[in-house]
């Protein structure tokens, strides 16, 4: 017979004395009925004010399976999820909320399908058919939604699930946590684009009210999961620096217009020298290439990012004259238009055709 896994859950925690000792009850009860009494459960508390630590101890004392992490003069659900996952050494991690909006019964089944699909990760999505959300306002709808739809926009990694933002989920042993800091409370999000070739699958459930306690997400964090999510985007880093490379070229141009060289020298030195600053930057840091392949690679990298750039300007040029010739559009909002159409063909070539898929 084969063992069943060993399963470790993460639970952050804040202010969550009414809910905790029924839920890890609970949990063990599910857990052991449906054959996983090999587990651990984590608890990270925030030096809650009402005392969940001390009730996590409690149960500790009575199951050494329960394991307390309290942390003193740190917050974040973030980082408190990561802390967890650090600490975790099962062949599967499962994270989820104190507050039984996450219904215990899901719980099994997370691991039951990563075991039968031979996931990586498996994620208990509210927008599968089949999930839903209970007694969320029509506000907290709608910025989920526009929550979900940046993310798909902006990380393409995150359109492997129908519930990327979802704080319920399953990660197998050698899923990599590199990068993944939990600045912002959406953590699998970062999994996921820390993983682009993980497979991933989902388990629909019905997302509960909170009975007791009350939520603690608020405005901030809805800021901190923007910031994020423009961090993990590499189209939003591809952007800014395509900005930092417009002061690089008219600054060397300028320096060598002040030396008296000609126009035509001037102006191409500074378009080489924002290309060699964008292609340097975009290596180290859009698309993490890290010089992999050696010189030989990274000089045909450095060659196909001249071809992309081209293309781009090309598109940018054409846009322009189009506008203004065919319709008859003020040439600096063509220009306009072009650059953004532009900065789409740089970057789409970019990443197709220069720094391809292995980042
Ligand atoms: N350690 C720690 N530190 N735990 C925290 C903190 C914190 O600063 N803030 C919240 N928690 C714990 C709560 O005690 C609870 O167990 C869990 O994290 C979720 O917090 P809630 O305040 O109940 O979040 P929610 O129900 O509004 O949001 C849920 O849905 C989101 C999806 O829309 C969470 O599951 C989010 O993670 C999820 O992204
Ligand atoms: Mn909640």
């Amino acid at each position: 017979m084969t063992r069943s896994p060993r399963v470790c859950i993460v639970i952050p925690t804040y202010n969550e004395v009414e809910n905790i000792r029924g839920l890890l009850g609970g949990l063990r009860e599910v857990l052991e009925s449906r054959g996983f009494g090999d587990f651990e459960i984590i608890v990270v508390d925030d030096d809650s004010p009402d005392g969940t630590w001390r009730a996590v101890l409690e149960e500790s004392a009575r199951d050494s399976r329960v394991k307390l992490v309290r942390r003193v003069g740190v917050r974040g659900l973030g980082s408190a999820i990561v802390e967890g996952l650090g600490r975790c050494s099962s062949d599967y991690s499962i994270v989820m909320d104190a507050d039984f909006q996450h219904p215990l019964g899901v719980v099994p089944r997370l691991v039951e399908e990563a075991l039968r699909n031979n996931a990586d990760i498996v994620v208990a999505s509210r927008y599968s058919p089949g999930g839903s959300i209970r007694g969320w306002s029509f506000l907290r709808r709608i910025v989920s939604l526009g929550a979900l739809a940046l993310a798909y926009t902006l990380v393409g990694e995150s359109r492997r699930t129908r519930d990327p933002i979802s704080g319920f989920f399953l990660v197998k042993k050698g899923v990599s946590l590199e990068g993944v800091n939990g600045a912002s409370y959406k953590v699998l999000l970062e999994i996921l684009a820390a993983n682009p070739q993980a497979k991933v699958v989902d388990v629909p459930y019905v997302f509960e009210r909170r009975l007791k306690g009350s939520s603690k997400l608020g405005f901030r964090d809805t800021i901190d999961y923007l910031i994020q999510v423009l961090s993990i985007s590499r189209m939003a880093r591809f952007a800014l620096i395509g900005l930092t490379g417009i002061p690089v070229n008219l600054g060397v141009m300028a320096l060598l217009l002040s030396l008296g060289a000609p126009v035509d020298i001037a102006s191409l030195t500074g378009i080489e020298a924002s290309v060699a600053w964008n292609y340097t930057l975009h290596e180290l840091w859009t698309f993490k290439y890290k010089f992999r392949g050696g010189f030989a690679s990274a000089t045909s990298r450095y060659v196909g990012y001249h071809m992309s750039v081209l293309a781009g300007l090309a598109t940018q040029y054409a846009t322009m004259r189009s506008f203004y010739t065919l319709l008859g559009v003020n040439p600096l909002l063509g220009q306009l238009a072009g650059i953004v159409l532009g900065f789409l063909v740089n970057f789409l070539l970019s990443r197709g055709l220069v720094w391809r898929r292995a980042y």
